[in-house]
């Protein structure tokens, strides 16, 4: 049995369509019109003991939309999923003591409490013992270096150290299933590195099924060798993290080093990128990559060349900011 399961998993709001004006509001109340929208379209994966999967797609894509249904917090329109054996919308309790659905964007702690007390009726609320309660907290704000915090009001936290709290209200209970969805938005690029450093250590030490979407494609790269893809509602791509360049990426960086003293104009084979390392570097085409490698060294003096990949990021950008719909692809 896998930890998570979705089988054509559908999602669809109606809201409610307004029409203008007085006499839109006196007609809605006789006949309304209701806007359908598919958030999530025949969505079906399989997750692993173990695993720590990338929830990709753009704003409205349907990630937290699909993360709700499996967090329990939302019923499908149709499908199923099962979450360690567990239909998570029936919210049993033997399911709820197993794991946490972090939201980002939304505060689960105590606004006026301070964060130790916070805490303390999470664990109430789990029933967790006290000594392995104190251990756990002990832990978890030493890694995630907010110790001296606890006794600060929640509201008068930084956004990074409430994240760090809401991780480790969210760890409390030692879940076996973690969802995050977007554990790092708003933090500064150190908060947002500390954060990551430690799913990565409790991910490997734990072991513990993940499921993240973030908007940043580091964490993604820093936790997961998975990615899920997601675009309105449908599921496009659910392969290796490598997978996506292979697939997706439409050039290929190319980087010279050329014994010369003047300048190399290597604009004509390719746009020129930053140097690295004394490397010129250029973008080009990837069905061109050979015939550029051999017109670039016929013409200078070549002394070492590099073929690499473009960042995962640019793929992604690329991919969203110039496709089309994209086309169903699996893995
Ligand atoms: N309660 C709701 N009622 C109606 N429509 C909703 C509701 N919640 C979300 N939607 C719509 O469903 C779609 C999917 O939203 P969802 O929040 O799942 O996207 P997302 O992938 O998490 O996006 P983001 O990256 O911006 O967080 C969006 O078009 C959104 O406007
Ligand atoms: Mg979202």
């Amino acid at each position: 049995m896998s930890a998570i399961e979705a089988r054509g998993l559908t999602k669809i709001y109606r809201t409610y369509k307004k029409k203008p004006g007085l006499w839109g509001a006196v007609r809605g109340l006789f006949k309304r019109e209701y806007e359908e929208l598919r958030a999530a379209d025949d969505v079906s994966f399989s997750i692993e003991e173990g695993e720590c999967v990338g929830f990709l797609g753009p704003n409205g894509a349907g990630k937290t939309t699909v993360l709700k249904m499996l967090g329990g917090l939302l019923n499908p329109t149709s499908g199923e999923a099962r979450v360690l054996g567990h239909v998570p919308w029936k919210r049993e309790d033997a399911l709820k003591r197993q794991f946490s659905l972090l939201m980002g964007q939304k505060n689960a702690l105590w606004w006026d409490l301070p964060a130790r007390e916070s805490l303390e009726l999470n664990r109430t609320i789990y029933g967790i013992a006290d000594k392995e309660y104190r251990d756990v907290v002990e832990n978890l704000t030493a890694l995630l270096e907010v110790r001296d915090k606890l006794d600060v009001m929640v509201r008068e936290l930084s956004l990074g150290e409430r994240m760090k709290f809401e991780l480790i209200a969210a760890l409390l209970h030692a879940p076996k299933v973690l969802f995050l969805d977007e554990p790092t938005i708003g933090l500064d690029v150190t908060s947002q590195q500390k954060v990551r450093d430690f799913l990565k250590h409790y991910n490997r030490e734990r072991k513990i099924v993940t499921m993240l979407t973030s908007h940043y494609m580091g964490d993604i790269e820093a936790l997961c060798q998975r990615v899920i893809i997601i675009d309105h509602g449908r599921i496009f791509f659910d392969g290796p993290l490598s997978g996506i360049i292979e697939r997706f990426a439409s050039h290929k960086i190319l980087g010279f080093t050329i014994a010369e003293t003047a300048a190399p104009d290597l604009a004509p084979y390719g746009e020129i990128m930053p140097k690295v390392d004394a490397q010129h570097r250029i973008r080009v085409a990837r069905p061109k990559v050979m015939e550029i490698c051999r017109e670039v060294m016929a013409r200078f003096p070549v002394t070492d060349m590099s073929v690499q990949e473009p960042p995962i990021e640019d793929v992604i950008r690329e991919f969203f900011g110039t496709a089309g719909k994209p086309g169903s692809v699996k893995e």
